[in-house]
C-alpha cells in the first residue's frame, strides 16, 4: 500500500490493529486527495481513525486477521480478472476459474465475516448469496433516480457497500459511504480487496458525524442514499436535515424507508394521480374519512411502536407517505416524488448459507403474514425522491 508520493505510509504511534486497518483506507484517501473532494480527507481519516480503535470492538482483531488471511490467497492479477458492477451479482471473475483448495480457503475467508445482509456477490465462483436481495431493491431506483455518470454520491448507512459498487457501476464519479456496524465495513474492506474500486470506500461513520464532516468540507454531494435508516433515528427530521446539509443545492436524495400505507398489490409503481395523493395529507385524511366499516384497518398516520418491530428493537416511529412528506419538506427538501411501494416479501428478505439467523419469515405472525410477530402491520417501503431547497 504506497503512499501517493510512493513511499509506505507509516502512521507513527498506531496500534497495530488501527494501523493496518487504516492503511487500507489510504489508497481510497490518496485518490481523494487530489480531487475536488480533498478537504475530506483529514476530518475522514481522523474519525476513521478514532472509530477502529480496538476497545471499539472485541472481534476487530480477529476480522484484521481475517483480512490478511484473504490478503495471503494466491489469487489471480486483478489485472486478469473482469470485476461486475453493473449486473444483480456484484463481483469478479478471472478468466482461469480457482484451484479447488484456493476457492475453499476463499470461501472460509469470508464465511467468517458472516452473518451476509446484503448482496448478492460473485466472487471468483463464490456466490454469496445475502440476507437480503439487494439488487431488487436498486432495480425499483436505477431508472428513477437523476443519472448518476459525473455524480457524487453520499449512501448514509450503506452497509457491506452493495449499493456503492452499483453505483459506480452506473456511472458515478464517486461514491463515499459510511456505516457504523463494523462487520460490515469488514466486509466492504474483503469485496474491496477482491474487487477493487478506487472510487468507493465505506467509512466506519455513522449519520451523527456529517454535521461536522460537511461543515468542515463543504455540501457537495450530488445524489445522497439514505435507505432502511430513517426509522432507526430518534429524531428523523434531524437525521433528514443533516443530510440535506452535505448535498448540493438542487443534489437529489433517495430515501427508502418504512411506511404505514398498505399498497393493494405487492408492489406498486406510482404514477399520478395515486401518488400524489398519497403525499397529500389533506387528501389521505379525506380517504380515512370516506372509508368504510370492514375495509380493514385504517392506516394510521405514525406508528410508534411499544416495543420492538419485526423483532428489531430501534425502530421508533413508521409513517404514513404523507407524514413522511411533511418531515421532507420540514427538513429543506423540495419536488418529492414517490417513486413506489413495496412489501417486503420473504424471498427478497430470508435466511441463507450466508445469513443462518432467523429473518422475515421468522418475524411475521405464522397465521396472518400481513401482520408482524407483533401485530403491527407487516414491512412495507416507500421509495421517495426529493431535491434540496436552497
Ligand atoms: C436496514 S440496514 C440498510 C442498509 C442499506 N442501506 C440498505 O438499504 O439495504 C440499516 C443500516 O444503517 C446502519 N446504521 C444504523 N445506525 C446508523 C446511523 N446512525 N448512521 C448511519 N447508518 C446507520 C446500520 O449499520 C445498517 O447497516
Amino acid at each position: 500500500m504506497a503512499a501517493s508520493g510512493g513511499q509506505p505510509r507509516r502512521p507513527e504511534g498506531l496500534g497495530s490493529v488501527e494501523r493496518v486497518l487504516l492503511q487500507r483506507f489510504e489508497p481510497f484517501l490518496d485518490v481523494l486527495r487530489a480531487s475536488a473532494l480533498a478537504d475530506w480527507v483529514n476530518p475522514l481519516r481522523q474519525l476513521t481513525l478514532e472509530r477502529l480503535q480496538p476497545a471499539r470492538h472485541g472481534d476487530l482483531g480477529d476480522w484484521v486477521e481475517t483480512l490478511e488471511r484473504l490478503s495471503a490467497l494466491c489469487l489471480p492479477d486483478p489485472c486478469d480478472s473482469s470485476r461486475v458492477l453493473d449486473q444483480p451479482c456484484v463481483g469478479v471473475a478471472a478468466e482461469q476459474p480457482l484451484s479447488p483448495a484456493v476457492s475453499a480457503q476463499l470461501r472460509q475467508v469470508l464465511e467468517q465475516l458472516h452473518p451476509w445482509r446484503k448482496g448478492p456477490f460473485c466472487l471468483h465462483g463464490i456466490a454469496i448469496d445475502a440476507e437480503w436481495r439487494s439488487d431488487w431493491k436498486w432495480a425499483r431506483l436505477a431508472d428513477a433516480i437523476a443519472p448518476l455518470p459525473g455524480r457524487r454520491v453520499l449512501d448514509v448507512g450503506c452497509g457491506n457497500g452493495y449499493y456503492g459498487f452499483r453505483a459506480l457501476g452506473a456511472g458515478a464519479d464517486w461514491v463515499l459511504g459510511i456505516d457504523p456496524t463494523l462487520r460490515f465495513v469488514m466486509q466492504f474492506l474483503a469485496l474491496e480487496q477482491l474487487i477493487g474500486a478506487e472510487r468507493l470506500a465505506v467509512f466506519p461513520l455513522a449519520d451523527d458525524d456529517l454535521p461536522g464532516l460537511c461543515a468542515a468540507a463543504g455540501s457537495q454531494f450530488d445524489t445522497l442514499f439514505s435507505m432502511g435508516v430513517l426509522y432507526h433515528r430518534r429524531d428523523p427530521i434531524q437525521h433528514l436535515a443533516r443530510l440535506r446539509d452535505c448535498l448540493r443545492p438542487g443534489g437529489e436524495l433517495v430515501l427508502e424507508t418504512l411506511v404505514v400505507d398498505r399498497p393493494s398489490d405487492e408492489s406498486i409503481v406510482c404514477e399520478p394521480p395515486e401518488c400524489e395523493r398519497l403525499l397529500d395529507k389533506d387528501a389521505e385524511k379525506q380517504a380515512l374519512e370516506r372509508r368504510q366499516p370492514g375495509c380493514g384497518p385504517a392506516p394510521a398516520e405514525t406508528l410508534i411502536p411499544a416495543g420492538r418491530y419485526a423483532r428489531m428493537r430501534n425502530v421508533h416511529a413508521i409513517p404514513s407517505v404523507a407524514v413522511l412528506g411533511d418531515w421532507i419538506r420540514a427538513a429543506g427538501y423540495r419536488d418529492l416524488q414517490l417513486v413506489g411501494l413495496s412489501r417486503t416479501s420473504i424471498e427478497e428478505q430470508r435466511a441463507t448459507p450466508w445469513m443462518r439467523f432467523q429473518s422475515l419469515a421468522d418475524f411475521l405472525d405464522p397465521n396472518d403474514p400481513s401482520l408482524t410477530i407483533e401485530g403491527h402491520p407487516a414491512p412495507v417501503r416507500a421509495l421517495l425522491l426529493a431535491q434540496r431547497a436552497g
